[in-house]
This record gives C-alpha cells, structure tokens and sequence, in this order.
C-alpha cells in the first residue's frame, strides 16, 4: 500500500489514521520502538524545512533510521530511471518518501516498488499536509465534520486539491477563492472526486471567485504561497497583480467566524499571501499545523509499515 493522494486511504482509513496521530502524539514514548530497525529513504527533488526535518525527527522518535537523498546527487533522470532507482532502494530500505514534481513520477515509483512509498508532495498533491492539517483541526476545534474551511489563493495547487480531497472525505465544507481562469482553479478530476466524496459525507464543495464570499461563516481560513516551489521566479510580479484580491488580511479575517483560525502550509512571505498581523496575530495555528506534520507523519508510516505485515 502507498499514499500517492489521499485516494489511496478509504474514508475509514483517513479517519483512523488521524485518530491514531492525536493519540501519539499524547504518548509517544509507547511508540519509541514501534519502527525498530526500520529505514525510512527520503529522496528530494525540491527545497524542505518541514517535510524532510518532521520524516527524519519522526523514525529517529520511533527508533528507526532516516536516509535524506537528494536528487541533486544522485543518478535519477541521467543515468537511471525513475523505475529503476525504486526497484533497487526497496531492496534496502522498508518504506520510501519522495518530494518530486511530477505526480506521474510519484505513481512510477509506487509502481515499481516493494515497499510502501509517500508523496511528500508533488506538483498536484500534498497529502502528508493535509493529514496535519485535518488532525490540528480536529484538536482544536474537537471535530471536524460540519466545520467550513475557505480557502483563498492559488487553488490550481497541491494543498488546494489534497485540501479538496481531504475535506470532503471528512464532511468537511470547503469553499475555494481564486481568480478567473484554469491556471489559478483546482483541477476538473480533483473536484470531480471531491464532489464523489462529498456525494457520501455530506460536504458542501464551492469554488468562487470572491474571498470575501468564500470566508463568511468559515472555521478556518487557509492559504498558501502564490509562488509554489515549481513556479518561476520571472512570474511573481505578474502573480502579485492577480493574487492580491485573495490575500488574508485582518479585513478578510472579520468575514470569518469569530473564532476562526488561520493556517498557511509554510514556508509563508509575509505581505503576499498573508499579512503579518495575520499571520503572527492570536487567530494563527501556523506552527502548531507544522508541528503535526511529524504526528501526522509518524502514524502514516506506522500504517503502511503495519499493512504490509499483514
Ligand atoms: N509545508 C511543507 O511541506 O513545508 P516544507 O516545504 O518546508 O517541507
Ligand atoms: N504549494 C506549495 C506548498 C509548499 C509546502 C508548494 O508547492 O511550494
């Protein structure tokens, strides 16, 4: 079993993996030896703070080891191909985490290897977020079917659509705010399968065009980077002009419930995306959203570790 997207878990399974990361992380000394031994490989294609400290910290924690492998100095895509790096690194190591562009080359790796991979993000998804993101929800606002996160920015992106899934697999309502246009919208397939899961959970999906429209009444409000690790540098100016109507400011954040809160993924720029009165005032969960990522992270590998025992 893998975690390509999050449609890799069933509902039920989504649901009992965040309610197994709230528990260790209320114990996780039990844990301290559940991946004894193991090894954990890590291959990176992009930048990481977050991703790669919380995978490494998390089988140190769980007393196995963690491998860090850039792409930069490996033989994939010259000398190698995808196919054959995940045919030979699943001889070694027991479970393998990649951050890559291409979700096509997520699924190739999974494809060929022997042991359980994870998408630690590609160009379309970002599941191993959004499972934190759901679990901190969870702990701060004890529940989250019938709770509405808006979220406001570039929506044509891996947080928005695992966000998308992610949501309506819980009952969750979620409404999107982004500017006119393909490039800036969630994908048709990820909306079409949100909707699907939505058909069975009760959630209500909407993209609008209006931020304003999108916050009113919501739980939580979210945004991430208008410059993806992906997007070239020579686009930003252009990007600043049409993002600017959906930036979470303290204006947008009064449309919201008043005890709403605000998480962004990071790595966040003040002044884009969010104000820094936002992002630094009393509504914002950004940092304990990124402490989860190493919860969240260590009960998905226990998961898939424990899965392929069975
Ligand atoms: N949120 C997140 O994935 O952060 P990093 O890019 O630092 O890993
Ligand atoms: N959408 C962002 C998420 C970063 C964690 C990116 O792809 O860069």
């Amino acid at each position: 079993m893998h975690l390509r997207s999050l449609n890799d878990f069933t509902i039920k399974e989504f649901e009992e993996i965040i309610d197994k990361a709230i528990e260790m992380k209320k114990n996780p000394e039990k844990y301290s030896e559940a991946l004894k031994n193991k090894t954990l490989l890590m291959i990176f294609e992009k930048p990481s703070l977050r991703t790669r400290v919380s995978f490494e910290v998390g089988m140190t924690q769980m007393g196995g080891h963690g491998i860090f492998y850039s792409i930069k100095d490996s033989p994939l895509g010259k000398k190698e191909s995808i196919e054959d790096t995940a045919k030979t690194a699943s001889r070694y190591v027991n479970i393998i985490m990649a951050r890559l562009f291409k979700q096509k080359d997520i699924e190739s790796l999974a494809e060929n290897s022997s042991v359980p991979v994870i998408n630690a993000l590609t160009d379309k998804y970002h599941p191993c977020q959004i499972m934190a993101d759901l679990q901190i929800i969870k702990e701060k606002k004890g529940k989250l079917k019938g709770l509405k996160l808006a979220y406001c920015g570039d929506s044509n992106n891996n947080v928005t659509h695992s966000l998308l899934l992610g949501c309506s697999m819980v009952g969750m309502n979620i409404s999107v705010a982004c500017p006119e246009g393909k490039e800036f919208m969630p994908q048709k397939d990820v909306l079409d399968k949100a909707m699907e899961n939505a058909k069975e959970t009760g959630s209500k999906i909407e993209v609008l065009n209006d931020a304003k429209k999108a916050v009113e009444n919501a739980d939580v409000v979210y945004t991430d980077s208008w410059m993806s690790y992906h997007i070239p540098e020579t686009e930003k100016e252009e990007r600043i002009k049409i993002f600017t109507p959906f930036q979470v400011n303290s204006e947008l954040m009064s449309k919201a419930k008043d005890n709403a809160i605000f998480m962004n993924c990071l790595p966040a720029i003040r002044g884009m995306e969010q104000t820094a009165e936002v992002i630094d005032g009393k509504q914002s969960i950004v940092f304990d959203e990124a402490e989860n990522r190493l919860h969240a992270q260590k009960a998905i590998m226990l998961y898939l570790i424990e899965k392929i025992k069975k």
